[in-house]
């Protein structure tokens, strides 16, 4: 299958690529490096011994989205992550958030309307379910309110898909809700390379593992958890690569507009990551406990058992191994691609 990929250049892009090129696939790359390089794309054609197409440009500019689609005359799917993602940014920055996202999604699908190419895979996120009632969360659960302009421009792109099918049933969609993806591809050649200081938990304590940042701040010791902090369902990057590839072959299927939830259906807290990521970097995680940080939930964990029953798939890997890998890669590239 000939694939374009919007945002593939990024962190679970480049892992989905080398996963779509091991497989077989045939790849096209729609980014504008704004938070990405091509390093890790030119990384993944080394680890597979195979190559991609990229194409370096903006969704938000119809005319080079309209080209991408013209060059690409046998792609039947598109695996669409490309947008900004940075929580705290998009409250600042509402207008570019909403411009990015939602223009580029809305530049995209018409682009694929024109081409009838009707099959996408979209990157979702657990944000949609806001502060969910309870816990696992299956897919059925009621969207929450979003705390933030990031979170609503997936609530609304996941609106505007379902839209899009019910108006032509030819359309499939289905929206992939990620948990907290970390880790990296065992190579320890790909994985996260936050611009700036991190503002997620597994690459900021890799940065104080690896000497880049002095310590961590634990963002609250008093949420109604086991261990007072904050518990999230961290899935490592290449099974969340994987489940793409499941999803591409759902498509198949003509499955309608329908959300699948990735992750590993269990919970892990703030105090459990750091210290499964001491033994296994052998390194001391320094930190402090800091006060709550606006806008986060105590628990978040998946329900992931529509995903093992419709699609055939499930996360194979514990925190051993997700801390693991992005000690390999933070280790081997302490300042990321260097970009
Ligand atoms: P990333 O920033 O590494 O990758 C996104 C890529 O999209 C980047 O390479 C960026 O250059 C590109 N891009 C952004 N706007 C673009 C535009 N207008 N035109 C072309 N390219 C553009 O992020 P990621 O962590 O790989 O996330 C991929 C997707 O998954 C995003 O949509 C993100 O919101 C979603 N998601 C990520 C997480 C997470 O924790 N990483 C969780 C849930 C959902
Ligand atoms: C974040 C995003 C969310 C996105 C999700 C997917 C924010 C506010 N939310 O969620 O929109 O869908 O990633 O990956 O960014 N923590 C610390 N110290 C830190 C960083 C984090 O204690 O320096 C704690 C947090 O309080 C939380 C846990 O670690 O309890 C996980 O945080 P993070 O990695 O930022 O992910 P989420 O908050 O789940």
């Amino acid at each position: 299958m000939h694939v374009i990929v919007t945002g593939g250049a990024g962190y679970i892009g480049t892992h989905t690529c080398l996963e779509l090129l091991a497989s077989g696939h045939e790849v096209t790359v729609i980014d504008n490096l704004s938070n990405a390089s091509q390093e890790g794309l030119r990384r993944v054609e080394r680890l597979t011994g195979k190559s991609l197409r990229f194409i370096q440009a903006d969704l938000v500019d119809p005319v080079a989205t309209e080209k991408v689609f013209q060059e690409c005359p046998n792609a039947t799917a598109v695996i669409h992550f490309a947008g900004l993602k940075a929580v705290g940014e998009s409250s600042e920055k509402p207008l570019l958030y909403y411009h990015n996202n939602l223009t580029g999604t809305l530049n995209l699908c018409q682009a694929m309307q024109r081409h009838g190419i009707k099959n996408i895979v979209f990157s979702s996120s657990a944000t949609v379910y806001g502060d969910p009632a309870s816990v696992p969360i299956t897919e059925d659960f009621p969207l929450g309110i979003c705390t933030n302009p990031y979170a609503r421009t997936k609530a609304m792109i996941e609106d505007i898909l379902r839209d899009l099918h019910a108006a032509d049933s030819t359309w499939n969609v289905i929206l992939l809700r990620y948990f907290n993806p970390v880790g990296a591809h065992e190579s320890g050649e790909i994985g996260e390379d936050p611009n700036g200081i991190p503002n997620n938990l597994m690459p900021y304590i890799a940065q104080v593992a690896v000497g880049r940042l002095k310590q961590l701040s634990v963002f609250g010791n008093d949420y109604p958890t086991p261990d007072g902090t904050g518990v999230r369902d961290f899935i490592h990057v290449v099974d969340l690569a994987k489940g793409h590839l499941r999803a591409l072959e759902k498509l198949e299927q003509q499955p309608g507009a329908i959300a699948y939830n990735l992750g590993t259906g269990q919970g892990c807290s703030v105090l459990e990551i750091i210290h499964a990521f001491e033994k296994a970097s052998g390194k001391t995680v320094k930190f402090v406990i800091a006060p709550r940080r606006k806008g986060d939930i105590a628990c978040c964990y998946a329900d992931p058992s529509r995903a093992e029953k419709e699609l055939g798939w499930k996360a194979e890997r514990g925190i051993e191994a997700m801390c693991v890998d992005t000690w390999n890669w933070q280790s081997k590239n302490p300042k990321g691609y260097g970009r």
